[in-house]
């Protein structure tokens, strides 16, 4: 026995080195290198962008997500063959536009901070067919035309805020002030629509709400403004909760009678994702939102393309965390597809993402002005 073997003749040594120094397999020939940005290049922060697909983690992630909406984007770019247009389907917010009909989902934070604007941009010009927010994702736009949301603090104390009449949203603050613009500006717009639905039958639906609510406000800093002028229909079947939902409870009172059926909008974002040609979807956060869009693509066996931004974890089995692949499972996304989900906050990744896929493809298109 020496110092390297052990007194049942094993050499300590030669065992640690064949563990530690154990020899690999070779790497399939097309794996990617890990390489991040170098500076030394200058500032370029689309060339940054580039480099996250090699950068590891969530910056691979962002990469792929940029891959993936650049697909839908540039299938949106073919033609629809002669067969394929739509000419049956009166409704024209549903009627198929392209070849692939995108979804875009977004929590009602999203509203609330200045992911708003990015979406605004996304509607304003057309870049996606079909969107399904909360309640808040629609009172919050609406409301922020009547009077601003301010940058506040995460530690503001709340019973402050509350005796002062300020809403905290993370650290975003609404003065109570602004809903109280907004039942004043709201109300006479729902007298409008019980009276509507009372002499012509109208069957109100949120869809349809929302589109009344675009068209009132007439103020192109809306998301709504656009989705109305624009056809894009906007779904959310959990409207009662916020403060719409106050408002109609309010009203429920003083003007008794109105309905806003669900089914209908079942119906139409159910068809508009089986007529598609192929489906997108861009899910912003969780909850009903994505779920209400995935199960929408169930309809059609799974959506072609999908990406999902959102902080959630999947331990807790929540849909909210669910990554794409458990989708696959149920059929809501398709199995030959390549969906990425990114694991980050919204308010730091979504106008990023737009600006490497949908803006980027605009500017290109419009201006030479990218950079
Ligand atoms: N401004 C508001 O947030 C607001 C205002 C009025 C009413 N509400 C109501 O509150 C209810 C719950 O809101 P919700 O369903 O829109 O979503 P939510 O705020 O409950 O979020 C759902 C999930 O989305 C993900 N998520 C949310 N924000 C994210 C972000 N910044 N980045 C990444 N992921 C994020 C998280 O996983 C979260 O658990 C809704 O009925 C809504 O109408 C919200």
């Amino acid at each position: 026995m020496d110092k390297f073997n052990d007194k049942n003749g094993m050499n300590i040594l030669e065992c640690s080195k064949t563990a530690v120094l154990m020899q690999s397999s070779s790497v399939p020939y097309d794996t990617p290198q890990v390489q991040g940005y170098d500076w030394n290049s200058g500032i370029d922060y689309h060339k940054l962008f580039q480099s996250y697909k090699n950068t590891g983690f969530q910056a691979t992630n962002f990469g792929l997500a940029v891959d993936e909406i650049n697909k839908m984007i540039n299938l949106r770019k073919i033609p629809l063959a002669e067969n394929e247009i739509d000419e049956y389907e009166d409704d024209e917010f549903i009627r198929r536009k392209s070849s692939c009909t995108i979804f875009l989902g977004y929590t009602s934070n999203m509203a609330s901070c200045g992911v708003r604007d990015s979406i605004r941009f996304l509607v304003q010009h057309k870049m996606v067919d079909c969107i399904v927010t909360t309640a808040g994702g629609v009172e919050e736009d609406i409301i922020k035309c009547l009077a601003p949301t301010y940058v506040g603090k995460f530690e503001l104390d709340g019973k402050t805020l509350r005796n002062q009449g300020i809403n905290r949203i993370g650290n975003l603050l609404v003065p109570n002030n602004n809903y109280c613009f907004f039942e004043d500006w709201l109300m006479p717009k729902l007298d409008k629509m019980l009276e509507e639905q009372k002499e012509k039958g109208t069957l109100w639906t949120p869809s349809k709400l929302i589109a009344r609510l675009g068209e009132e406000i007439n103020d192109p800093e809306s998301i709504y403004y656009w989705a109305t002028k624009n056809k894009i229909p906007v779904f959310s079947p959990a409207i009662t909760d916020g403060s719409l939902g106050d408002m109609m409870y309010f009203h429920s009172f003083k003007n008794p009678g109105l309905v806003i059926d669900i089914l209908s909008d079942l119906k139409r974002l159910n068809t508009m994702a089986v007529k598609a040609i192929n489906t997108g979807m861009i899910i912003v956060g969780g909850g009903v939102i994505k779920h209400h869009i995935c199960n929408a693509n169930l309809m059609r066996n799974g959506a072609d393309f999908a990406v999902f931004l959102n902080t959630s974890s999947e331990f807790d089995g929540s849909d909210s965390g669910a990554r794409p692949d458990e989708a696959v499972s149920w059929g809501k996304i398709r199995k030959d597809a390549n969906p990425v989900k990114i694991h980050a906050e919204a308010s730091l990744i979504f106008p990023l993402l737009v600006g490497e896929t949908f803006a980027w493809d605009f500017h290109s298109n419009h201006t030479s002005s990218r950079k």
